[in-house]
Formats: structure tokens, C-alpha cells, sequence
């Protein structure tokens, strides 16, 4: 497997906040606007409300698209295809840079199995151009095929790396799957850099965490948060992303300017890795949660 990725950006912007119905249409498209003058990559998908919208109308009035990584579905090559096809009309582009594959509705068992009818036919959608490269997604219910399938090579010459929540609060994939892919050096994009909110307020704000179990884990990371150092959460959880062992980028979304130059001026440069005793802390939090709660919960439900 090519475990490069090379070119991604150490920040990417994530749609979710331009797709936010409760913010005003004018501030969304203004902030989509921001985020292309600042030459970033996109991670988008057609689940986020009106963002694909949004961000197409700002993308019409430039000469040039920017890279999407867009979340894409279906079990099938022809289902991945029409996925595709219903997120770049609105976005006005013409195909997208890293399609980020969701190892459910069957594709699980044919990426497991090796099933060379979808396997070649996802293979087909990069010739033609329509994708440049695949990721594949994971969750903590969704781990066991993609580790078969690593295992078995199946992946090999299909699939560039793997995209997942990494934050100091979430490490979603099953123990087995993450040591696999730190032991092969696989590519990593992580999602939800701050894990939604300030550790604190994910802490002491009702209604902040929108599960108790965010709530209980902030608990335990806020000491060792304050114990690093950092002054700022959000620095601190870039310096953690971005320090693991093949995390090429970190996906995080925010409506406000001042967060995104934050964001920017953090990744502009060289970015240091929290102190080793911090990151281990966190790294023995994230193998006893995946172990305690992760793989046992409902799908979709953390
Ligand atoms: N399965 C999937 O493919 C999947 C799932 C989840 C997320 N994602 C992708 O990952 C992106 C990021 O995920 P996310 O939005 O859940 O996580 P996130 O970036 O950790 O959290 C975004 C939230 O945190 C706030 N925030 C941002 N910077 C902050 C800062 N410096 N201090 C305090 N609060 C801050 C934002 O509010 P403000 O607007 O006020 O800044 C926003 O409400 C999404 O947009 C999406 O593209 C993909």
C-alpha cells in the first residue's frame, strides 16, 4: 500500500459549521469565501445540510477549485460512482481529490473478501479521473473488515490511507486496527480536531458535550491539558494530532475567522509535538476507552 498521502495540508477545513442552517446564509458563504482565498483543502459531503451549496456558489465565482476530500458511499463501484456524482454538481467541479470510502452497505465484506468485480470497478473511478485517491474511513463498529481486508492486501494499489476522529478525547478505531496501522506506517487524516469545543466547556457547560461520555473523558483530559503547558486547546489538540505517528492532516470545522487564523497561523510552520509523557497519558486513555466503551457501542451512536 502507498502510505504516503502526500500534499495534504496539516489543516484541513471540514464543512460541517457551512452547512449549519441556524447561522445566517450571508455569514456562511462569507466564511466559505475566507476559507478558498486561504487556499485550503476541503473535507465536505452532502449529509452537512446546504454546505455542498454554499460552497458551490463561492467556488463559481473563482477560477480555480479547491482539493475536496468528500465522504462518499455505497457498496458498490456504480453506488461510490452516483455518490460522487450527487456531491461535485452542487460543488461545480469535476471530480474530488481523496474520496473517503465507508466501509458499510456490503462494501465491508468486499473489501474483506477481495471481491474483484468492486475492488477493479473502484479502480476504474480513478482512471477515469472522477476520484484521485481513496481513503477509507473508520469507526470503532466498523474495524474488523478493514483490518481483514489490510491484513489480506486487499487494500493494496486502492486505498492511500485511513481517515478517523483523533483528538485527545476520541481514537476511533478498535485497539487491533490502530496497532495494524501504526505498525505499518499507514497514512492518517484525523477528523474533529478539538473534539467539538473547549475541553472545559465540553467539561462544565450543560449541554456542551453532546454525550456523557465526552463529558466524563474531558474530565480526565482537562488535568493533564493543564499540566502540558499549552495555554490553548485547540494548539494543544493541532500538537497532538498532527504529532501521532502518520497523521498527514487534521480535519476540524469552525465558523468564526478568528478560530480559522488561529488554525493557520498553528500550521503554517513546523508544528511541535506535545511532550512524549503527554501523548502517552493520552494514548493509554484512548486504549483503555476503545477497549471499555468504543467497540461495545451501538453504531453510530458515539
Ligand atoms: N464521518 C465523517 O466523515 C465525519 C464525522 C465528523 C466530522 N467530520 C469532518 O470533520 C470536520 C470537523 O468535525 P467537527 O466539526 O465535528 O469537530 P471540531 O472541528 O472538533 O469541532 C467544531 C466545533 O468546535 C468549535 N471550535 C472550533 N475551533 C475552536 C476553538 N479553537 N475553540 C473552541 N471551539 C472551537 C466550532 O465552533 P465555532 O464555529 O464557533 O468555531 C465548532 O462548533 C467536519 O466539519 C467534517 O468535515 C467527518
Amino acid at each position: 500500500m502507498t502510505t504516503a498521502l502526500g500534499g495534504l495540508p496539516p489543516y484541513v477545513y471540514g464543512t460541517t459549521r457551512l452547512g449549519d442552517e441556524s447561522l445566517p446564509r450571508e455569514q456562511r458563504l462569507a466564511m466559505a469565501r475566507t476559507v478558498l482565498d486561504a487556499g485550503l483543502w476541503i473535507h465536505t459531503s452532502d449529509q452537512y445540510g446546504d454546505a455542498l451549496q454554499v460552497l458551490g456558489e463561492a467556488i463559481a465565482e473563482r477560477e480555480e477549485a479547491p482539493a475536496t476530500i468528500v465522504k462518499i458511499g455505497g457498496g458498490t463501484a456504480d453506488d461510490v460512482r452516483s455518490t460522487i456524482l450527487a456531491n461535485i454538481g452542487p460543488l461545480g467541479v469535476d471530480g474530488v481529490a481523496l474520496g473517503q470510502l465507508s466501509p458499510v452497505s456490503g462494501l465491508e465484506r468486499s473489501l474483506a473478501e477481495g471481491d474483484a468485480r468492486v475492488l477493479d470497478g473502484l479502480r476504474q473511478l480513478k482512471s477515469e479521473g472522477l476520484v484521485g485517491r481513496f481513503v477509507l474511513e473508520i469507526f470503532p463498529w466498523t474495524s474488523e473488515a478493514p483490518l481483514a481486508a489490510l491484513e489480506a492486501g486487499h487494500l493494496d494499489d486502492l486505498v492511500d490511507g485511513f481517515i478517523l476522529y483523533i483528538n485527545p478525547l476520541q481514537r476511533f478505531a478498535s485497539n487491533p486496527l490502530w496497532d495494524a496501522l501504526q505498525d505499518r506506517g499507514s497514512a492518517l487524516i484525523s477528523m474533529r480536531t478539538v473534539a467539538g469545543n473547549d475541553v472545559r466547556a465540553l467539561r462544565d457547560v450543560p449541554g456542551a458535550a453532546w454525550r456523557s461520555y465526552l463529558r466524563e473523558r474531558a474530565a480526565e483530559i482537562a488535568p493533564i491539558f493543564g499540566r502540558s503547558g499549552v495555554g490553548d486547546w485547540a494548539e494543544f489538540c493541532v500538537r497532538f494530532a498532527l504529532g501521532l505517528p502518520g497523521v498527514r492532516s487534521t480535519v476540524g470545522s469552525t465558523s468564526r475567522r478568528e478560530h480559522l487564523d488561529a488554525y493557520l497561523r498553528l500550521t503554517r510552520a513546523a508544528v511541535p509535538p506535545l511532550p512524549q509523557d503527554v501523548v502517552d497519558e493520552i494514548l493509554a486513555l484512548h486504549r483503555r476507552w476503545s477497549d471499555e466503551t468504543d467497540v461495545h457501542a451501538e453504531p453510530w451512536t458515539m
